[in-house]
């Protein structure tokens, strides 16, 4: 988590790096501090708030400052409370060096202990502070570079730092360990930060750091080096191709309702993207060296984290239908401790929007460690999940910035879906017939996706009745018990009010001593083989005085009769079904947020890339 803006050229810093931080702001709002260059004063100028971006602006009012470099940072907070002490950037002693930090510092303990016995105070309770201090230790004037290698080299764990020193003004330093850093290069200008949409506006072209090296970024030019080899890296850019009006609210009060709004147009293009001459689905990042090696694998694990980690549930139902293999989903934090049994002949999918996820990536990391082939199945173009599988399909889903995933996961659902589909024919266990049918279908879901939103205007009036509710149950089968966990996992995320998805069989096993007149119960029941059963649930329900809110296929009456309120999807396939239905439930989380006041894109404690265990 954290994000990290650094700037170096012939504009004035300060109001660059503060456009770059709203548009890091996702990935943490404990505090936020930049610290530029003072070039009358020949020192740092250091500002830091607790809270959001706003405070620090708030703090700002006032101070013009002319200065053409400094970086920036926004935090979610790791070691130590949120508060200005905390906040970056951090300082050495003689306020010579600033370093902004995203990421964890494991020995950071130990190395205190030894500052300390050095006689260094610290003045904040975090681990990066240790690593400023550390450099401050190596540092004699015109040797920062070598200081800030020297400090690395003692850390361990995870990280992202870019250093700005008063003493050697013409240059910004960077390295990077597990957590993303990216380079923007201008025109006598240079970006850095934890994501391309902090610069977006001045630059697409773009170098991606790989993990143990280090830059020295000047307004000219960027030299890259390798910690292990000590050689200079020669990287091509490369260019970023959406543009940053499509990560902005267009109109909307929020990014989570645009991005809801947005699905339809998603589902369309990922699509068509995937459909060659409408019959047949490719993925332009597939070799056939690839298909050889999908064609003997004999087991799939999906791997992922919260919403993600529920696609890869829709995927374990899609694929072991269709491809007739064993399928596992599992969370990453799981399965990267739990010692899996795979090798050769397993297949590994990564399922991620940000491609930075900590505890995916490791997965990623096992998996490949156990020679395991590796599908990333990601959004953010560039990132480091999509970069170190052995096989990568992006889910162009575009940028997505509420904290709260939601055109992101339909996506992955659609993609897992066009990858099933791929693996099938390539397997042979689908036959031709039924793979075209399928495919015409899919064809409709898109406006099958409109249809559903335009039932905004009623699922709201149905969370008016429901918003000063803290307890909500959902409940779905098959391809939609995944949907009753995601439907919950949103609200609770942005509205914070408890809710529980359960398969709906399990519900006789526990939940149901929780029905009564007061408790709400969201049931997700389309048409599909556990139709009838999942009737058979409601009706447990109702007969508790349970407050039924059910989806189901349009014009289905008996639902409707046994139903307090009633949303619908276009009658489909089962398979599609949990693409449509989870879009009710986007908007009845996002409407009971915003009816509680709740700061729907940046609900408190979460971030939308989780860079830390
Ligand atoms: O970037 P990733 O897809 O790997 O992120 C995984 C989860 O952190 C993410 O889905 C999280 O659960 C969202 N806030 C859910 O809306």
């Amino acid at each position: 988590m954290c994000g990290i803006v650094g700037y170096i050229g012939n504009q004035n810093a300060l109001p660059i790096l503060l456009k770059g931080l709203e548009h890091l702001e996702y990935r943490g709002y404990d505090s936020a501090g930049v610290a530029c260059l003072n070039h009358q004063k020949d020192s740092l100028f250091v500002i830091k708030e607790k809270g959001k971006l706003s405070a620090l602006k708030e703090q700002l009012k006032g101070i013009h400052l002319l200065s053409n470099a400094g970086i920036g940072h926004t935090r979610w907070a790791t070691h130590g409370e949120p508060s200005r002490a905390n906040a970056h950037p951090h300082t050495d002693p003689h306020n010579r060096i600033a370093l902004i930090h995203n990421g964890i510092i494991e020995n950071y303990s130990s190395l205190k202990s030894d500052l300390r016995r050095k006689g260094v105070r610290f003045r904040s309770e975090t681990d990066t502070e240790v690593a400023v201090h550390m450099i401050a230790s190596f540092y004699k004037k015109g040797n920062l570079t070598e200081a800030f290698r020297k400090a690395v080299e003692k850390l361990h764990g995870f990280f992202a730092f870019v250093v700005l020193s008063k003493d050697e003004p013409g240059q910004l330093l960077a390295f990077k360990r597990s957590n993303p850093l990216a380079i923007g290069l201008g025109d006598g200008e240079n970006f850095i930060a934890s994501d391309v949409t902090a610069f977006l506006p001045y630059t697409n072209r773009v170098l991606y750091l790989e993990d143990d090296e280090f830059a020295v970024v000047t307004r000219e030019k960027v030299t890259i080096t390798s910690l292990k080899t000590g050689k200079v890296v020669n990287r091509k850019p490369s260019t970023i191709r959406w543009s940053i009006s499509q990560a902005q609210k267009g109109g909307y009060p929020h990014f989570m309702l645009k991005e809801i709004f947005e699905q339809p147009r998603v589902l369309e293009e990922t699509i068509s993207k995937r459909l060659r001459k409408g019959e047949n689905i490719f993925f332009d990042t597939l070799s056939k060296k690839i298909d050889r090696k999908f064609k003997k694998i004999q087991k799939i694990y999906l791997v992922s984290c919260g919403t993600a980690y529920h696609a890869g549930l829709v995927g374990n139902y899609m694929l072991g239908k269709y491809v007739r293999i064993p399928v596992e989903a599992t969370v990453s934090s799981e399965f990267r401790y739990e010692d899996p049994v795979i090798g050769s002949k397993d297949l590994v999918i990564l399922i991620t929007q940000s491609g930075e996820t900590a505890d995916t990536l490791a997965a990623l990391r096992l998996a490949k460690e156990k020679k395991a082939l590796t599908l990333a199945i990601v959004n953010v173009v560039g990132s480091t999940i999509a970069r170190d599988a052995d096989a990568m399909i992006y889910t162009q889903a575009g940028p997505e910035i509420g904290v709260a995933s939601t055109k992101a996961y339909t996506a992955q659902l659609e993609t897992l879906l066009l990858f099933t589909l791929y693996l099938a024919r390539l397997r042979k266990t689908i036959n031709a017939d039924d793979f075209s049918k399928l495919l015409r279908e899919f064809k409709k879901i898109p406006g099958y996706a409109a249809a559903v939103l335009k039932q905004a205007k009623a699922i709201e009036t149905c969370a008016r009745k429901h918003y000063h509710r803290r307890n909500f149950l959902y409940l779905g089968r098959g391809y939609n018990f995944p949907t009753a966990l995601e439907g919950a996992l949103k609200l609770k995320e942005i509205s914070y009010a408890h809710a529980h998805g359960y398969a709906a069989g399990e519900m006789k096993h526990g939940p149901i001593a929780l029905i009564d007149h007061e408790q709400p119960v969201i049931c997700i029941a389309p048409e599909s083989k556990t139709y009838d059963k999942m009737i058979s649930n409601i009706e447990e329900i109702r007969a508790r005085e349970g407050i039924v809110i059910a989806i189901g296929t349009e014009k289905d009456k008996n639902l409707m009769s046994l139903a307090d309120d009633f949303f619908s999807i276009p009658k489909t396939h089962e398979v599609f079904s949990s693409i449509l239905t989870v879009l009710v439930l986007q908007l009845f989380a996002y409407k009971v947020a915003v009816l509680n006041g709740r700061d729907v894109d940046q609900p408190r404690n979460l971030a939308k890339s989780v860079t830390v265990e």
